[in-house]
């Protein structure tokens, strides 16, 4: 386990009347995903059969994820109070599935598995980063200061088990980025918009472009510059680049300008 539990979070201060809708529809679908953890890490286990080390690094982190969605959905539960997680989880668990018992990675090789574990901790360290910078709530800022630090840890994990798989394992720079986007895309297209979809509605058919734009256009907006620039550069570092401090500078604002160009697009669509 990590270096809090639920007890370190001050529930007490609690404040009902600093939510915001839209937050709590997208910590809905974050303490979804964050408790299938443990899947992920029974996956990494299965990937890395022969390396009892990073095996209990990976069920460590396992059950640090799980304990964000523990965590996140206990704040729901004050948020929401009919908000039923037990049964969102099945339906996400149901609908959600990807073969979790392989011992071989989607991603074709042990490195590549840990630049798409590079990408998702880039992912989350950005986002729980930029949703305490965001939120009002004074409990969710804390939960997600402490998670934000952990997925920053996770995020230094696989990247040091990157380095010790790239000594054996030939992949170049552009395999890299190519895993990298294939990673990213499935993130904003079908895990979070499902989860979303599961933790939101329980009526209507799932619609995988309508609920990615409906978890976009409440989460693009909590991203400030500084945000996109630290996880340009953490995925930059996942995929061997090092460009100058310049370059860096330009793709970042580019990153920035796409994200704001979705989110206009977005508020058109919705219009
Ligand atoms: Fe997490
Ligand atoms: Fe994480």
């Amino acid at each position: 386990m990590g270096s809090w539990t639920l007890d370190d979070i001050p529930w007490r201060s609690f404040d009902a009347a600093r939510l915001d809708p839209a937050i709590v529809a997208i910590v809905k679908a974050a303490c979804l995903v964050e408790y299938n953890g443990a899947a992920y890490a029974h996956h990494l286990c299965r990937v890395f059969a022969d390396d009892p080390a990073f095996q209990e690094s990976a069920r460590r982190w396992g059950a640090e994820e799980v304990q964000h969605g523990a965590a996140l959905s206990r704040w729901v539960a004050l948020a929401d109070p009919s908000f039923d997680f037990a049964a969102a989880f099945t339906r996400f668990q149901e609908g959600y599935r990807i073969d979790f018992d392989s011992t071989r990675s989607r991603r074709g090789s042990r490195a590549g598995e840990m630049i798409a574990r590079c990408i998702v901790e880039t992912g989350t360290s950005s986002y729980y980063t930029a949703l305490r910078d965001a939120a009002a709530e004074p409990v969710l800022r804390e939960i997600c200061r402490r998670i934000a630090a952990d997925e920053l840890r996770h995020y230094r994990l696989f990247y040091k088990t990157l380095r010790r798989c790239l000594e054996r394992e030939r992949l170049g720079c552009w395999a890299r980025l190519r895993i990298a986007l294939g990673r990213l895309a499935e993130s904003a297209d079908d895990e979070l918009a499902y989860a979303y979809y599961t933790a939101n509605e329980d009526a209507l058919p799932y619609d995988r472009r309508r609920y990615s734009r409906a978890y976009a256009s409440r989460t693009f907006p909590l991203y400030r510059p500084h945000h996109v620039q630290r996880a340009v550069a953490m995925v930059l570092k996942a995929i061997g680049l090092t460009p100058n401090a310049r370059l860096g500078r330009m793709i970042s604002a580019l990153a920035w300008r796409a994200m704001r160009y979705r989110l206009g697009r977005l508020a058109k669509a919705t219009a």
